[in-house]
């Protein structure tokens, strides 16, 4: 047995070199620390390419059913925690292949028949995206229905719609809630595009060039759940577009989340006093008893940034390469891995917030009407009813607003008498619409703010994203 293991390792250095690489070489050239993760992809895939050899008869029947026992072997080994990765061995692959050998002896010299480890990792890769953007849909979408849930039971909560972070208009809690539904649906729409772009097989493209054996990249392709081989062998096992894809939407749907994160974050301070984070998302100062701080919120904030980054340096590290592999190529995983299991706890935490928080509802609709925020309303009244040109009623608007900010009221805190002393067609109509109600229910055209419109949002969102 101890032979075998020698041959394994002999099929990279033994044949070619003299002398030993050196330790400092052996760390650099390692990627098992992270590239274990793929251990279930490299052998499903390692199984699948076994079986075409044999259907084609390159290989037979039983060094194939002895590779594909010895793999399902490892793979519990793996699992359970009892298989012993070695830096030496360099990689998942080489792991798993001098395993092998260890495990059946002579057939397991046989699977690395046309095949290379270029095209068997970037194979292996794409398995594993496209199983984390599976993971991330199903988390995006629990995201969805918690943010659906709250938007119907706050469908008529007041709160002011803010721009430039100053008082704009009023709007409702629920309308607020269901603009990140939206978000989280483009996406998963981005998922599921770059799931359906990476979803060709990379393997027979072997090293480079292709190979002279007569295999079947239909079938293996088939077999892995791809839609068909990848059509150019240099371009199969050189490009992480689609690495980069994954990178991309997560960095966007990153940044959604960091933008609600920042809204809790202001929800839940004292000055805002929107919103309570329940307890088992606050945490408490080593030194401010008092204090019960949005951590969670924050944290989803700050991932974003090494999200973004892991983007920005995969990009760099592909920029200049020639064609085809690279070992920068090695690179590839890490911020793929990292981005994956951020996402997946900021997503998690995300969730458990929306759900959990609670909103004094009385403080934003008070808020609501803040900063002459039913000004517009006036504008639009005397567009509506007095035929008024809209740039003379936001005029006419710009003088009332003055005039109730020097008497330190609100809008509708003015007099009729006030009203007409700006224009004398103005009656006493107008003071029905200033209020923050009326404001929001009002804004009832499609997209728009009014509580009948959130009502039937959430419907249609429940339908069009969680069913
Ligand atoms: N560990 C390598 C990687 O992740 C596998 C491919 C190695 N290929 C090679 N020609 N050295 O990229």
């Amino acid at each position: 047995m101890a032979k075998n293991v020698n041959k394994g390792r002999q099929g990279i250095r033994g044949g070619r070199f003299a002398a030993k690489a050196s330790d400092v070489m052996e760390e650099i050239n390692a990627s098992i620390d992270f590239d274990r993760h793929l251990y279930a992809q490299d052998i499903v895939a390692s199984q699948a390419h076994a079986r075409m050899l044999a259907e084609t008869g390159i290989i037979s029947e039983e060094d194939a059913d002895a590779i594909s026992g010895g793999l399902d072997t490892i793979l519990s080994e793996i699992e359970s925690g009892a298989f012993d990765f070695k830096q030496e061995l360099e990689d998942i692959h080489m792991n798993v292949e001098s395993r092998l050998g260890e495990l059946i002896g002579d057939a397991a010299g046989r699977l690395h028949t046309a095949r290379s480890r270029n095209d068997q990792v970037a194979t292996d890769l794409r398995l594993w995206v496209r199983d984390a953007l599976d993971g991330l849909d199903t988390a995006s979408k629990n995201l969805q229905a918690a943010l659906i849930e709250r938007a119907d039971e706050h469908s008529a909560t007041i709160m002011p719609g803010f721009t430039h972070l100053q008082s704009a208009q009023p709007v409702t809690l629920g309308h607020h809630l269901l603009a990140y539904v939206e978000m989280l649906g483009r996406d998963r729409g981005r998922a599921v595009d770059c799931r359906r772009r990476l979803n060709e097989c990379p393997l027979g493209a072997a090293a480079l060039a292709g190979t002279s054996f007569p295999i079947d990249r239909d079938g293996v392709a088939r077999a892995l759940g791809f839609d068909q081989p990848m059509a150019n062998s240099m371009d199969a096992v050189s490009d992480r577009d689609f690495a980069l894809e994954y990178l991309s939407l997560a960095a966007i749907l990153a940044v959604h989340l960091s933008r609600l994160a920042e809204e809790i974050v202001l929800w839940c301070s004292q000055q805002f006093s929107y919103a309570h984070m329940p307890d088992a998302f606050s945490t408490g100062s080593s030194i401010m008893p008092q204090k019960r701080n949005p951590d969670a919120a924050e944290l989803v904030r700050g991932k974003t940034g090494s999200v973004i980054g892991a983007l920005t340096g995969l990009l760099i590290t592909l920029k200049g390469l020639p064609m085809t592999y690279g070992k920068d190529m090695q690179e590839d995983k890490v911020p793929v891995f990292e981005v994956s299991a951020t996402l997946n706890l900021c997503l998690a935490a995300m969730t458990g917030m929306v759900g959990g928080m609670t909103f004094d509802t009385e403080r934003m609709k008070a808020d609501a009407g803040a900063g002459f925020a039913t000004a517009t309303d006036l504008a639009d009244w005397l567009v509506r009813e007095l035929d008024m040109p809209f740039r003379e009623a936001h005029h006419v608007t710009g003088k009332l607003v003055t005039m109730a900010e020097k008497k330190g009221t609100d809008l509708d805190g003015l007099s009729l008498d006030d009203l007409q002393s700006v224009d004398r067609r103005i009656t006493g109509d107008v003071l029905g619409i200033l209020n923050v109600d009326d404001a929001a229910n009002s804004r009832s055209s499609y997209g728009g703010t009014a509580p009948g419109n959130v009502k039937k949002a959430v419907a249609k969102a429940r339908k069009r994203f969680l069913s």
